[in-house]
């Protein structure tokens, strides 16, 4: 089975300077959780082990994150605080975590091939630290299921309204069964009109190990940066590619309104609920008052 998956995380993070000026945009927090902590967790709950980390220079905070901290458990401890203790050490024993370092951001495709010697010959999973899935049974477990079934690629999809298409990698695909889609081609942000239907790729793939090859040859697409969707519409001429219209909900926390809604969403769900319900009731209140003008 997948045991491995790779999480790219050496972007510059530039639409969330000034804060990304010294911080990883992976490490601000969902509440008190760094975002990259909470698709690592999805990981885990996935059943897989091997966690390979694409960073860079100044990313070093992700990996004290995931490391033991002895100092902060040994003043803990004399606090008589094992709770938040015990909540440290779990951190670290979420899953086998190794790191690569991507010299240069050359693009979320360069990123994934650098994963190349650590992943070797077998399918693996990759998810991007930007996209947070709420779901029941998690989204990286979904698509380990549809692989099992298939042993092929396996894309996640979301429909998104057409004028919002040109952020995403868009696929043409025929319909096989209830969200399950036979993928032919791909497009990274074609404008509205050209798109070529509404399902977009989002940041969870099951990757077959073909795609290395395939990203070898890929030169510089939009943007300028080695784009995985170039390399995953090589490998749709070449292997079959899925995809899967995934349930729960979706929040680019990559962007600063994504980031805000998936904060008030996962505070909504914690013990900050009611507090932050009635704060949200009275605010709306307030605001059929207020002018904006
Ligand atoms: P993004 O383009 O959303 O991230 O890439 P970014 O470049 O950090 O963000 P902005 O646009 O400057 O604000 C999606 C994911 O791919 C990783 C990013 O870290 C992010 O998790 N990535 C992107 C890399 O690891 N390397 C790259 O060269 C590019």
């Amino acid at each position: 089975m997948i045991s491995k998956l790779v999480i790219p995380a050496a972007g510059w993070g530039t639409r969330f300077l000034p804060a990304t000026k010294a911080i990883p945009k992976e490490m601000l927090p969902i509440v008190a959780t760094p975002a990259i902590q909470l698709v690592v967790e999805e990981a885990a709950n996935a059943g897989m082990e091997d966690v390979l980390l694409i960073t860079a220079r100044d990313k070093q905070a992700i990996e004290n994150h995931f490391d033991r901290s002895a100092d902060m458990e040994a003043f803990l401890a004399a606090r008589g605080d094992d709770t938040l203790r015990e909540v440290l050490i779990n951190i670290s024993q979420l899953a086998r975590i190794h790191y690569v370092r991507q010299g240069e951001a050359l693009g979320l495709g360069h990123a994934v091939l650098c994963a190349r010697d650590h992943v070797g010959n077998e399918p693996f999973a990759v998810a991007l630290p930007d996209d947070l899935i709420r779901s029941d049974d998690g989204c990286l477990s979904e698509l380990l299921s549809v692989y099992k079934k298939y042993r092929c690629t396996i894309l996640a999809l979301q429909r998104v309204p057409k004028e919002k298409l040109s952020s995403f990698g868009v696929v043409s695909a025929h319909r096989l069964g209830e969200g399950l889609w036979e993928i032919t081609d791909l497009v990274e942000k074609p404008p509205p009109e050209q798109a070529p239907s509404d399902l977009a790729v989002v940041g969870r793939y099951i990757l077959e190990p073909e795609i290395f090859s395939a990203l070898e040859t890929t030169g510089p697409g939009v943007g300028g940066e080695i784009q995985l969707t170039d390399a995953l519409r090589v490998l749709a001429t070449k292997r079959r590619v899925i995809g899967w219209e995934f349930s729960g909900h979706r929040y680019d926390v990559g962007n600063h309104l994504g980031f805000i809604k998936a904060t008030l969403e996962y505070a909504l769900d914690s013990s900050l609920g009611p507090q932050l319900r009635d704060y949200l009731t009275e605010l709306c209140e307030q605001l059929r008052f207020r002018r904006y003008d």
